[in-house]
């Protein structure tokens, strides 16, 4: 008999005929809705294998609902979505899909660095709504890139690939991590230094870490105040690494210049969030990953993983401690 496998949203067909062939699969087969907590607890019970996205809440609740649950491979590097110690406790492998997307994630990362320092979505309406008059010396103007200083709190495989991208623009590159990474500071020539020291000397400070219970709320109403009047934040990582509320007073008294934000406490972020009204945020929909080449990556390390852990095999990607 084929394993019984759920799959909580559209997969490319593909990568669905893969499976097919080994599984007996279910799928919410949406590409924009996610798929609704009650049908998740109706399908856990009986299933072998859960393939799911960050959108997904895989708590203790549901888990203690399941009954031959041997995998549940998330499609994402981030698995913050998913109690791995719940899992782990029930004997439950938990997959995730590092490598894949490091380069896109920073290409994206930088994008947004430059589209805040540079005011561009700001300036693209000006024009749009009619406003450009003439040109003028102070119009629209935004931060300097190259020669700045970048710190970049996270230093994993995405920072070390944005560090790559920053080199290019001759930016001087500080590092926060919970470890020191002697290696990556010979071959980067990148700096470790104290989050105080970071937060106060850096022109852009970059969120590259993951989200744990010791970086949630990281970057709180204190630490806008050491940072520089200048100074622009990015966030590609998580929501909950960056207080939102002081993040906001942060910008509208000028504590730090602006910021670049794609990814939030609640996803999706309610239109009303105050966040959304300052001109000064960049907001972007979690759109990290998303190019089409990576996406189509991403679900297939997640399938191999999937199909990996139903075989008895050690998945090549497992989060479990
Ligand atoms: C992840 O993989 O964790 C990203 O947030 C989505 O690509």
């Amino acid at each position: 008999m084929k394993p019984k496998v759920f799959i909580t949203r559209k997969i490319p067909a593909h990568l669905l005929k893969e499976l097919q062939s080994v599984c007996d699969i279910s799928i919410w087969d949406h590409e924009d809705t996610p798929v609704p907590r009650i049908l998740l607890e109706e399908k856990i019970p009986d299933i072998d294998g859960l393939f799911c996205l960050l959108t997904e809440k895989i708590d203790a609740d549901l888990l203690e609902k399941a009954n031959n649950l041997k995998v549940v491979s998330n499609m994402a590097v981030g698995y913050n979505n998913i109690d791995v110690d719940a899992a782990t406790k029930k004997g439950i492998i938990v997959t995730n899909t590092p490598g894949v997307l490091t380069e896109t994630t920073a290409d994206l990362t930088f994008a947004l660095l430059m589209a805040t320092a540079r005011r561009i979505p700001e300036a693209s309406e000006f024009l749009r709504d009619g406003k450009w008059n003439t040109w003028s010396p102070m119009l629209l103007t935004g931060q300097d890139i190259y020669n700045s200083t970048l710190g970049i709190i996270g230093m994993g495989r995405i920072g070390e690939a944005l560090v790559r991208r920053a080199k290019g623009f001759n930016m001087n590159i500080l590092y926060h991590n919970r470890k020191r990474k002697l290696d990556a500071e010979e071959e980067l020539d990148i700096q470790y230094c104290p989050l105080d020291k970071l937060l106060k000397e850096s022109d852009f400070i970059c969120i590259m870490t993951p989200y744990t219970e010791e970086t949630k709320n990281m970057i709180r109403k204190e630490h806008f105040k050491l940072m520089k009047d200048t100074a622009i934040l990015i966030n590609t990582a998580r929501g909950g690494i960056v207080n939102e509320e002081d993040l906001y007073h942060a910008l509208v008294s000028n504590e730090i210049w602006a910021a670049g934000v794609d990814v939030f406490e609640q996803e999706p972020v309610p239109r009303n969030h105050q966040l959304l009204t300052l001109p000064k945020v960049v907001a972007l929909p979690h759109i990290g990953s998303a190019s089409i080449a990576t996406r189509i990556k991403m679900a297939n390390v997640a399938v191999n993983n999937l199909i990996q852990a139903l075989k008895g095999e050690i998945p090549d990607h497992i989060v479990n401690k």
